[in-house]
């Protein structure tokens, strides 16, 4: 193939199908938000019964497009379209099928199912016999990642991470919050973790991941736009912190003898606060706090919480966590506590292949001529898989607008007119790359 030729690859699309696509991926965003953990919410976390079904789900539907899918050792489901040189690399599309805990319905799934109808729209018959291949000098590949947002055992990316050969031993080791380890879980969900090693990738077997992401910010919403390019994604850092105090009778103990874990951890709370939010790109988030033995008439003896910071630059998390540890050391020393933190996840900067950029900014400015100068270009404070797998290949990221930016909540939106414009971009994104390596 030629440049030109995949270039121009974008030419036979019906100008309808980009909408029908769009409308084919909100009914399915609407399919798998309806397989949850609880009723009324949407929870799916790695290696659950959910987990199982929405891999089940996605797998049909690669098929159905003419993918040949296999399911990992890490539990990622992939599909694959192949060149017409079935020993060629693949370009990966992807995201995660996992969520947080009463999550939305589009944050990673949206990826994953626009990965699939791009599959659908840029496939060519392969002659008599029956088959889709792709139309570039790489297969189309679709990932759909099995654990992105850490829910279940604390530690994120745990699917992408496989991918990207980037496994730790010691994760094995992690538990749920009912104590079944992460090797447990491997094996009730029929997964060997003795094989975790096959889920690895080469960089010979890739010539790129590219993902597209609603944005979960406001920043599209606030300029009245509808796609960015993201430059880079911020580097994280995960704690669990334990402060221990003393438990006493609320009534009987007065205040100069109280050793209250949960005000410690409360004003702890409030300097990730003070600290973070005098920084640039520095965000510091408690999720999580809890009291113990957490009875109403007991001061509590003992307080856990989350920490979750991330960066722009690994130098400034770094710095900012010491400010926050001085701090912490301040606030304990003063109110008689002691208090220890565990990191259970760490992900340095990842920042986007400056050739995929520009990649992506093509597909925009194709798409919407008003940016074909400059398309807006956006850091993301928010995590994703592209961190693990940059490790491996180059990676791209899209990000479509996110009315009024919530999301890991379950207003998240995004619109159909948006997805069917993301989805073009996006195509013509692919295209160009085709052109690259076809030159
Ligand atoms: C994932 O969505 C994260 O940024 O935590
Ligand atoms: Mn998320
Ligand atoms: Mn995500």
């Amino acid at each position: 193939m030629t440049p030109a030729a995949a270039l121009g690859r974008l030419a036979d699309i019906p100008p309808g199908a980009f909408a029908t696509a769009a409308r084919r991926i909100m009914s399915r965003c609407d399919e798998l938000a309806r397989v949850s953990a609880d009723d009324g919410q949407i929870t799916r976390v790695y290696l659950s019964p959910e987990h199982a079904r929405v891999n089940r789900l996605a797998a049909e539907w690669m098929r159905e497009v003419g993918m040949t899918t296999r399911l990992d050792a890490a539990g990622n489901q992939l599909g694959v379209l192949p060149a017409a040189d079935r020993d060629a690399p693949t370009l990966m599309l992807g995201s995660h099928l996992d969520t947080v805990i009463d999550a939305g319905r589009f944050d990673g799934i949206l990826g994953v199912l626009m990965g699939i109808e791009l599959a659908r729209l840029l496939r060519v018959p392969g002659g008599d016999d029956g088959v889709w291949y792709s139309p570039f000098p790489f297969g189309i590949e679709v990932a759909a990642f099995s654990d992105e947002e850490g829910t279940r055992f604390g530690k994120a990316l745990l699917g992408s991470s496989a991918v990207a050969g980037e496994w730790d031993e010691d994760w094995w080791q992690l538990a749920d919050d009912d104590g079944i380890t992460l090797r447990e879980a491997y094996r009730e969900f029929g997964l060997d973790p003795g094989r975790i090693g096959e889920a690895a990738r080469t960089s010979e077997q890739l010539v790129g991941y590219l993902e597209a992401h609603i944005e979960q910010g406001p920043e599209l919403d606030r300029r009245g736009e509808s796609l960015a390019v993201v430059s880079s994604i911020a580097s994280a850092r995960r704690f669990q912190v334990v402060v221990e105090g003393e438990a006493r009778h609320a009534g009987g103990t007065p205040y100069d003898m109280r050793r209250d874990a949960l005000l410690g951890a409360s004003e702890a709370a409030l300097a990730v606060e003070r600290i973070c939010s005098g920084e640039h790109h520095i965000i510091g988030t408690v999720g999580q706090l809890e009291a113990f033995p957490g009875a109403v008439n007991v001061v509590p003896g003992e307080a856990r919480f989350s920490l979750d910071l991330r960066g722009e630059f690994d130098g400034a998390r770094d710095t900012v966590w010491e400010r926050i540890s001085h701090d912490l050391d301040d606030i304990m020393g003063r109110r008689r506590l002691r208090w220890r933190a565990r990191e259970v996840h760490s992900a340095p900067a990842m920042f986007c292949d400056p050739l995929l950029q520009d990649v992506m900014r093509a597909g925009i400015g194709s798409t919407l001529p008003a940016h074909a100068e400059d398309p807006i270009t956006l850091f993301s404070p928010a995590g994703h898989d592209g961190m693990a797998i940059g490790s491996v290949t180059p990676v791209g990221m899209l990000f479509l607008r996110n009315p009024d930016g919530i999301s890991h909540h379950p207003d998240e939106a995004v619109s159909a007119a948006d997805v069917a414009t993301g989805l073009r971009a996006f195509a013509e994104a692919v295209a160009h790359r085709g052109a690259e390596v076809a030159a």
